[in-house]
């Protein structure tokens, strides 16, 4: 074992604040990874808040963090996919099992016994896993990914969670060219999905709350944007999407986004409230509609993800923090102030 310098909550009220951890020394099938850059992802902050405590309650200390880059400085015997020096990218898992027809169909989201990468048991150590606002990480290198050279390391970071989570069900659902599709919410998830599903073809539009983002969004690849307080312009809409993808943080509602959905059509959320949200039946009766969520994305996809982003040149746009600003960066995040993600120069970490 070894210490690693990190940043923690202590409970659910307190701000993030400098702390050492103990890492494992890499066992033969692991690598150790130098974090250079690592994103903030609201998951971070439900977390932190344990604002998701009915369904995953937080350990604390907490040391969230799962948009992770880096390079590889150490090695296990049995590593075959990485040499130290190497780029290499961590996201929201760590460990599956690698045995249940989950894993064996490369859906190790869905795997009964994955391991996330922070706040979740720790096999190797006991206690809970330690994610990315540290200085280093140990990933068993089926979990650990290949970031394409031509990418930005900061920018690259955010593709790792909230690239594949809006990535994985805009494929899933069959977005393409010819497809009418909305994204709601433009935030870290949100940017990336415009981003996708634009580069896959489809006529974007972008549901905001925010007027102030609307030059943005249609700079980042949507045809049209809705300011979506204004009845007038949602109406507009009414029946006419084939996907739409739900990115929002916070309550809101869901129903006046079912009704744009044509006959078929589905809504997929991403975003993960802290309170249910409520659902009319007859939005979802009237044109056979459906409602569906959808989790981060396996480790293929994800290197798949990451291998369109590197032949399309697609990053998240990000405001690079050093780790002090954490703190300031979670309140900005609460008031959609930020463009679209932040990303931490883990470089920040070594003086403290
Ligand atoms: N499914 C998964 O596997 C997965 C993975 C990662 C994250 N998530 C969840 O996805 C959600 C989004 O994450 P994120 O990191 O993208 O967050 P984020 O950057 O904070 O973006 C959330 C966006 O939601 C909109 N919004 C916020 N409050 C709102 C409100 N009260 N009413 C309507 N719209 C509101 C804002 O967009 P506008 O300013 O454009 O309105 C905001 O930018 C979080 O709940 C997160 O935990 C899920
Ligand atoms: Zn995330
Ligand atoms: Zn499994």
């Amino acid at each position: 074992m070894y210490n690693a310098k990190a940043y923690s909550a202590a409970t659910a009220k307190s701000p993030l604040a400098s702390t050492a951890i103990t890492r494992r020394d890499p066992t033969e099938h692991d690598v150790q990874i130098e974090i250079l850059y690592c994103g903030v992802c609201h998951s971070d902050l439900h977390t932190v808040r344990n604002e998701w405590s009915d369904v995953m309650p937080t350990v604390y200390p907490c040391i969230p963090g799962h948009e992770i880059v880096g390079r590889v400085t150490r090695i296990g015997s049995a590593v075959t996919k990485f040499k130290a020096g190497d780029l290499a990218a961590v996201g929201c898992m760590v460990d599956s099992d690698g045995t249940c027809p989950e894993c064996r169909a490369g859906l190790e989201q869905f795997c009964p016994n994955f391991t996330l990468t922070y706040n979740f048991p720790d096999k190797h150590l006991g206690g809970i896993t330690y994610g990315g606002y540290s200085d280093s990480i140990v990933v068993d290198q089926k979990f650990v990914l290949r970031v394409p050279s031509n990418l930005s390391l900061a920018g690259a970071a955010p593709l790792l969670c909230a690239g594949i989570t809006t990535y994985s069900p805009l494929r899933h659902w069959g977005v393409t060219k010819g497809k009418k599709v909305g994204v709601v919410g433009l935030g870290g998830l949100g940017h990336m999905g415009v981003k996708f599903a634009h580069a896959l073809g489809a006529h974007v539009v972008v549901f905001s709350t925010s007027p102030n983002k609307k030059d943005d969004a249609l700079r980042l690849g949507a045809d049209e944007v809705v300011i979506s307080k204004n009845a007038n312009e949602m109406e507009k809409h009414v029946g006419s999407f084939d996907f739409i993808l739900d990115a929002v943080s916070a309550d809101h509602d869901i129903n006046a986004y079912i009704n744009l959905l044509r006959r078929d059509g589905n809504l997929t959320l991403v975003g993960a409230p802290e309170k249910p949200l409520a659902v009319a039946a007859f939005g979802l009766l009237f044109g056979r509609r459906s409602l569906s969520g959808s989790p981060i994305g396996g480790i293929a996809e994800t290197q798949e993800m990451l291998d369109f982003c590197g032949t399309n040149n697609i990053t998240a746009d990000v405001e690079v923090i050093p780790i002090q600003k954490i703190n300031e960066a979670y309140e900005r995040l609460l008031k959609s102030d930020v463009k679209y993600r932040f990303s931490i120069d883990m470089a920040s970490l070594k003086s403290e």
